[in-house]
């Protein structure tokens, strides 16, 4: 099976932080769990690059806008890189290719496309106009940017979502487009009902940094016209059939943009003539104490600092089990470590040492588990349908915080199988007996390891420790309790 998972692109007028991370890691657990499960997976990642807000940073800086988006873009492909994100396309806004097909996705809405004369309120931070009830609500402030609205009032293009809201309504409805978590739907549902046609261009005394629209030079697109495309001109459309892999598997958003992907995109997408995604999984926010990440509170945490800190798999696992996968969640130093010495270190890293240490001492090797049909495709691979149907489900649904929470009860039952059996003392009394016993347990350990490896590519090493020619104990731990800090 072909299948599509895109994530959002982020804008370049910063580095990356902890926050992005969600969006890869998300997407990456679903590529590789869905790579496991035998299909061709297609992953799109990139950067939004047009806009004011990259323009104004830029210029800040005393910096030329290209130079500028060149140099932080390439920090979030580095980024993107150290999470071990397995993705196949990288795309800029900025691409000669992206920009010409996106001019042409704008020709093809011509018949949903009107010019108007506007007047509101508007946030840079968001890049979107705001309705009047919200400017009142908020007191003329964005909650989420701190920034007062801009008052606008231009000529702009708009687009007819009009044409298209009831087919939109119905399709969140029936799940056609699910939405995950199911508490959002009926966010957006209101939001839908109240959504006005949206501005989708800028006048160039407003915004020069974007992508011009075709057959007006006074006019440049509105950011988020040009940023949603790119789900689709990376695969090369308008220009060529993209149906190998569209509609998207699954398209991986934060809290804050999901009513773009959800209401505009849909949009977009029923004026091209083509179906809508599958699934919008929509995560929470990482939070410090509680509290947004901001650099006005200072409590921003540098995301190589983390993976640093105790390197990726640990990285990963944190944020696969503690950063839940559809609500907020809190990253502390403190929790990391305790999350990295009592879980990652104790419960795996040791059980690893030991067993292969136990395995090593009484000389069970490959032939002796050949002998006992351990490695047998299919007795450790993919036994989700049957044994573990449980782990299966959650996977299938995105539930990833409880897909890696399965995986972990069954490696704490193979610790607690070794407790309770003692291989140790009944390779004293009977030896064949402790050799069967953990040939058994190493079964049951790579059981529960072909479940995490969609979380932590360590498994991949377990695996080859106790499927070599000779099991030997790992030199060094897997998970040393030496901190760097
Ligand atoms: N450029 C737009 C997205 C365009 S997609 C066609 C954008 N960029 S962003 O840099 O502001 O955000 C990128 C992603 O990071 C979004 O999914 C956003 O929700 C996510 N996060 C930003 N801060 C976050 C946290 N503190 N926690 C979790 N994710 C958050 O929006």
């Amino acid at each position: 099976m072909k299948t599509y998972i895109t994530t959002a692109i982020p804008y370049v007028n910063g580095v990356p932080h902890l926050g992005h991370a969600e969006d890869y890691l998300l997407a990456d657990i679903a590529a590789r769990y869905m790579r496991m499960r035998g299909d061709e997976v297609r992953f799109q990642v990139g950067t939004d690059e047009h806009g004011n807000k990259i323009e104004k940073k830029a210029a800040e800086l005393g910096k030329e806008v290209k130079a500028y988006v060149d140099e932080n873009s390439e920090k979030f492909k580095e980024f993107i890189k150290k999470l071990g994100v397995e993705y196949t396309d990288f795309i800029r806004t900025t691409d000669k290719a992206h920009e010409e097909l996106v001019q042409k996705i704008w020709e093809k809405l011509g018949s949903h496309i009107y010019k108007s004369d506007y007047e509101g309120w508007y946030c840079e931070g968001c890049e979107r106009f705001v309705t009047d009830n919200e400017y009142k609500e908020n007191n003329g402030v964005c909650p989420d940017h701190q920034k007062p609205y801009e008052h606008l009032s231009e000529s702009n293009y708009y687009f007819k979502v009009s044409d298209f809201k009831e087919t939109i309504k119905a399709k969140i409805e029936s799940d056609e487009l699910k939405i995950l978590p199911e508490f959002r739907k009926n966010e957006i549902l209101k939001l839908l009902a109240d959504t006005p046609d949206v501005s989708i261009s800028r006048p160039k005394a407003h915004l020069k940094w974007g992508v011009d629209v075709p057959g007006d030079d006074e006019q440049v697109m509105y950011v988020w016209m040009d940023a949603l495309s790119n789900y689709i001109t990376v695969l090369g459309y308008p220009n060529k059939d993209i149906s190998d892999y569209w509609p998207a598997t699954v398209q991986v958003v934060g809290k804050d943009i999901l009513r773009f992907h959800a209401i505009l995109w849909p949009a977009m997408l029923l004026g091209l003539g083509l179906p809508l995604p599958k699934t919008l999984l929509c995560h929470g926010f990482i939070l410090a104490n509680g509290q947004k990440m901001s650099k006005s509170i200072g409590n921003v945490v540098d995301p190589i600092e983390v993976l640093e800190k105790h390197g990726l798999d640990a990285f990963r696992y944190y944020f696969s089990r503690h950063i839940d996968t559809f609500t907020d969640s809190d990253f502390t130093w403190d929790k990391y470590e305790d999350a990295y010495n009592n879980e990652l270190a104790n419960d795996y890293g040791n059980l690893v040492q030991r067993l292969s240490n136990l395995c090593s001492k009484n000389g069970v090797d490959k032939a002796f588990l050949e002998k006992r049909k351990i490695l047998e495709s299919g007795s450790f691979r993919n036994t989700w349908d049957s044994d573990d149907a449980e782990y299966k489900t959650y996977m299938d649904n995105f539930e990833f915080t409880k897909g890696i929470e399965y995986a972990w009860s069954k490696i704490s039952a193979v610790n607690k199988r070794i407790e309770d059996t003692k291989p140790w003392s009944v390779a004293k009394e009977n030896p064949e007996e402790a050799k069967v016993l953990l040939s058994s347990l190493v079964g049951d350990l790579l059981n529960a390891n072909e479940m995490l490896k969609p979380f932590l590519p360590i498994a991949n090493t377990v695996e080859v420790i106790f499927t070599s020619e000779k099991i030997e104990p790992p030199k060094t731990p897997l998970f040393p309790k030496e901190f760097k800090k």
